[in-house]
């Protein structure tokens, strides 16, 4: 029996759109390698729901960057002209006839208008989808992916697929195949008993600094309280006066929170003229704050109780953040009640001890996500980030462990840097310990595979990169690329107390909070001052080229199997140029 010409030809249809695991009508867009450390378990429940987050072009991009450039060089004339929130939406906004394309293409899958979240610049829709109608759109197949050392199970695909008339239209659509998660940067966490009593800072001999004339109690090398912090950058007796204008937060993810009763306890013990007050919580998607002892966080309670401590009574708040890995703020879901960074008064730093390996980022939503920070930048907000616990990669010395291959499919053995700090428009913030200060061995620091060296950065990193010997690490990593940290403050032996007991904690978690703290105090310096807050702080802290920084010369960061790189004098990729002077600070900003 012949088959007849209709029917044959949809045989053939079918039969191709099987073989290519798509309709014949849509276009690759993105493939990526089953991703390491993963174990396919299978098909992911067709009904389990996923918020599909569709980023549309932001032709006027390259504005913004200009405008942040300009507005972040203390040798501007407009250094300091935050851009508003109204101004950044029309720099990130889609092109109209993005907007319809992509309106038209979810109404033709049966998805109206009001079924979509639009972000206020209309550059991000959001989406809620169960996995069978986001495969068919997609032309691909969602799994259920499972990690083989934590054991987090994620919902993803290595490709997809779009019609080709959306290319101009849709830069890229997540969680598809991004495989980050936030992971908090603490690799000291130790519950051995420490003295109820924080070690008394009125003994008589203390340690001089040298070089910096400060003074510092001999118990702060073993036991960092907010006290030694202070002492040892330069804020002795500092009172802020800009607090009904000045604000700092804290970011937790894993829906972390921070218990009011640990801090109160922690003020008690440090900071004794903030008992009785507390911050402010922000939960978002998902975020929890029950407050049960037992279920708070060491990391919150960590960024929180040295964060507030150190610059009290500056007020504070923790944005507690559930789902994982969100890092976009402003890419939230329908149900997402709050979205902290829409409003029109966001804290004037932010700081973050979150981050994962840059390699478990897609390259193009890494780009975008860095895009979302620059616009936080433009507003006047200083973003810090712990740069991370692993050194140049997973600071494992044990080559038959240690986990510093890309993910490519090609397994080759590279430094692993981190993402958020990966990006150039946060400030990265490496670890130190004891005192006389020296780089902490975990001290996350190296260079981005991603994100070319921004122009501020050169000339003290090309120093640095000139003073290697020749051929050092020659393909373990990226000469060109964004170097991190830029900045290092203490990261071990960190005093807190978490679930009712005092305990010692460390890792540049404890450094992020610590030197975002001293930023907030700078602010507030400022702001008294009648000024602008500092914004985006790495061009201002690469044009002091030191001035105003702790260098810190002595110790190294391993990882991959290697010694790392050292640190050294000027900037180094383990401390950056070092641990803040607070006191000579505050004397430079207030001449920007
Ligand atoms: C601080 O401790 C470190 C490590 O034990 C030690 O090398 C250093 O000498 C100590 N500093 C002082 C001032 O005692
Ligand atoms: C409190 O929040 C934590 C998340 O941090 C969660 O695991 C726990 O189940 C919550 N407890 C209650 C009583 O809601
Ligand atoms: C990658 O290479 C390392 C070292 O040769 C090996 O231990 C690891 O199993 C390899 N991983 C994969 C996924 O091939
Ligand atoms: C770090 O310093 C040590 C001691 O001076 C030196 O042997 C080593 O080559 C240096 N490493 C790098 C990567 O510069």
């Amino acid at each position: 029996m012949r088959i007849s010409a209709p029917f044959g030809s949809f045989l053939l249809a079918a039969f191709a759109s099987v073989a290519s695991g798509a309709p014949r009508t849509l276009k690759l867009r993105q493939s990526i390698a089953p991703p390491r450390n993963w174990v396919d378990l299978g098909p992911a429940p067709p009904t389990h729901v996923i918020p599909l987050r569709i980023a549309l072009p932001q032709p006027r991009f390259p504005e913004l960057e200009e405008h942040l450039t300009e507005i972040s060089d203390p040798f501007h004339e407009r250094y300091g002209e935050h851009l508003s929130k109204e101004d950044v939406e029309a720099l990130v906004a889609p092109h109209p006839s993005s907007v319809n394309a992509v309106h038209e293409w979810l109404e033709s899958h049966g998805i109206r208008k009001e079924a979509c979240h639009r972000s206020p610049a209309g550059d991000w829709v959001t989406v809620r989808l169960p996995v069978a109608q986001a495969e068919k759109m997609l032309g691909t197949e969602f799994r259920m992916w499972k990690h083989t050392q934590d054991g987090d199970v994620l919902v993803r695909t290595t490709e997809y697929s779009l019609p080709a008339h959306l290319d101009k239209h849709i830069e890229l659509i997540q969680p598809t195949t991004a495989f980050n998660r936030a992971k908090g940067q603490h690799t000291t966490f130790r519950f051995s008993p420490v003295p109820d009593v924080a070690p008394s800072s009125l003994s008589d001999d203390k340690i001089s600094v040298e070089g910096s004339g400060v003074t510092v109690d001999p118990s702060c090398n073993t036991t960092i309280t907010v006290s030694c912090l202070k002492q040892l950058y330069n804020a002795v007796g500092y009172v802020p006066k800009a607090t009904n204008k000045n604000a700092i937060a804290l970011t937790g993810y894993l829906e972390e929170f921070a218990n009011f009763a640990d801090l109160q306890q922690f003020y008690a013990d440090q900071v004794p003229a903030a008992v009785g007050s507390s911050f402010d919580v922000v939960l978002i998607n998902g975020g929890q704050n029950n407050q049960t002892l037992d279920e708070a966080g060491p990391e919150a309670d960590l960024d929180v109780q040295f964060g507030l401590g150190i610059s009290f009574p500056t007020p504070g708040t923790f944005y507690s953040t559930g789902g994982r890995p969100p890092f976009i703020p402003d890419a939230n879901t329908p149900e997402n009640t709050n979205e902290p960074y829409q409003d029109h008064k966001i804290p004037q730093v932010i700081s973050t001890s979150y981050a994962d390996d840059e390699q478990t980022v897609p390259v193009d939503f890494a780009r975008r996500v860095c895009g979302e920070f620059a616009q936080l930048g433009a507003r006047g907000v200083s973003l810090l980030f712990s740069s991370g616990d692993g050194g140049v990669g997973d600071g494992d010395p044990d080559p038959a462990t240690q986990t510093c291959f890309t993910n490519d499919g090609k397994n080759q053995t590279k430094f692993i840097p981190l993402f958020p700090p990966s990006c150039p428009f946060v400030t990265a913030v490496g670890g130190t310990v004891h005192i006389p200060e020296v780089a902490a061995d975990f001290s996350g620091g190296g260079f981005s595979n991603y994100f070319l060296r921004p122009i501020w950065q050169q000339v003290a990193v090309g120093k640095f990169l000139a003073s290697l010997p020749k051929g050092t690490y020659a393909g373990l990593f990226n000469p060109l690329g964004r170097a991190i940290p830029d900045v290092s403050a203490q990261s071990n032996f960190f005093r807190i107390f978490f679930q009712g007991r005092a305990v010692h904690i460390g890792g540049t978690s404890a450094a992020a909070p610590s030197f975002a703290a001293f930023v907030a105090l700078l602010n507030d310096a400022r702001i008294a001052a009648g000024k602008p807050s500092l914004g985006f702080l790495s061009p201002l802290i690469y044009a002091l080229n030191g001035v105003g920084f702790h260098d810190i010369t002595a110790g190294n960061a391993p990882g991959c199997g290697t010694p790392g790189f050292n640190a050294t004098a000027g900037w180094d990729p383990v401390t950056g140029f070092g641990t803040p002077d607070f006191g000579k600070l505050k004397d430079i900003v207030l001449k920007f």
